[in-house]
């Protein structure tokens, strides 16, 4: 059977490190409230002249070493965010330019926060169906310049990163085993920005209100994260039949350490089952997924055979699970 199997993982983070205790500095809150509500430590911030296709970039060049591919081997490029360079074109077709992948077809997926499986698992359609050989999944967001930095419930959450792997098609058991996709446009103003689409235009009202800036119910994203994360981890360890145990790791969206670890106390993963690193850099919407995989990767953490759990929520509501073969 042809599978969709990673053989590379890449990341890259800006250099530019923001603690919490530089927040103290210009917001009403401290170091040991971030933490304790959240399990953030200190966040990545990119530099002015870093646009999201640069840490993207960076993070597909170390994704394309380690597989041995070569830009123009690649046939599809498909990165996750909702913090693109522009509206339009598609930060994956700066990317395709940026690497010579001139091969390659190029698009955006925006799902928010589970903006790479849906990235990933529309690669794993392409290649399973024989139209793609060798694709490249990104997720890379700059949410820093999108964050009310005024807001306390906000700006301390997110950070700014890019993750990167190469898919291709193998005859193999190994790769990935199962994607499954959910959303629910009900809930859209609990976790959105505003501005600006073509609903609202820059003006000097929405300007002066700061409609371009993340806007969040906190609380409420809370519990419906927890539940769908915890569903959709359900949903692809029954389709594959298998149970918490056969789970080698747990690799959840890195939003906050409590919705983490009650999401994966409500599925009953022990805590050596699941990664974390959300306390070194926030939440990166898109990008926490890859680049988790890519720090486990190279710890040596991800061995031939083990079976990964990927578990993401995000905006719109969107979420997804993708379970595979190590
Ligand atoms: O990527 C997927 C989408 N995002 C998420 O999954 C995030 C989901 N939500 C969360 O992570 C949490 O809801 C937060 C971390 C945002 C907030 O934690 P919480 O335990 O839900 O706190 P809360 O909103 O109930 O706020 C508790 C108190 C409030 O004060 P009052 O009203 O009780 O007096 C806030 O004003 O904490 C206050 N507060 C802060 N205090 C110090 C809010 N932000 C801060 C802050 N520093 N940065």
């Amino acid at each position: 059977m042809i599978r969709a199997r990673i053989t590379g993982t890449g990341s890259y983070v800006p250099q530019k490190i923001l603690t919490n205790f530089d927040l103290e500095k210009t917001l009403d809150t401290n170091d040991e409230w971030i933490k304790a509500r959240t399990g953030i430590s200190e966040r990545h911030i990119a530099a002015d002249d870093e646009n999201t296709s640069d840490l993207a970039t960076r993070a597909a060049e170390r994704a394309l070493e380690m597989a041995g591919v070569k830009a123009e081997d690649l046939d599809l490029i498909v990165v996750g965010t909702i913090t693109g360079d522009y509206p339009w074109p598609a930060t994956a077709c700066i990317v395709q330019s940026n690497l010579g992948a001139v091969n390659a077809g190029a698009f955006d997926v925006s799902a928010a926060c589970s903006g790479f499986l849906y990235a990933l698992s529309t690669a794993v359609d392409r290649i399973e169906a024989g139209r793609s050989k060798k694709v490249l999944v990104i997720g890379a967001e700059i949410l820093s310049r999108v964050v009310d930095w005024e807001d306390r419930n906000t700006c301390i959450l997110f950070g700014d990163a890019a993750g990167a792997v190469v898919v291709e098609a193998q005859e193999s058991e190994h790769g990935i085993l199962s994607t499954h996709l959910h959303a629910d446009g009900t809930h859209l103003k609990l976790l959105y920005q505003p501005g600006f689409g073509t609903k609202l235009v820059p003006n000097e009202e929405s300007l002066k209100n700061k409609e371009y800036t993340l806007k969040m119910e906190g609380n409420e994203v809370f519990k419906v994260a927890v539940r769908s994360m915890a569903d959709v981890a359900e949903i692809a360890l029954k389709a594959n039949d298998m149970s918490v145990e056969d789970v080698d790791l747990f690799i959840p969206h890195q939003a906050n350490i409590r919705i983490l670890k009650a999401t994966a106390k409500r599925i009953g993963f022990k805590e050596d089952q699941v990664y974390v690193n959300v306390d070194r850099f926030g939440n990166t919407s898109g990008a926490t997924i890859p680049l988790a995989m890519d720090e486990a990767n190279r710890a040596g953490k991800l061995k031939e055979g083990d079976i990964v759990l990927l578990d993401a929520f995000g905006g719109g509501f969107t979420w997804a699970s993708v379970l595979m073969r190590w």
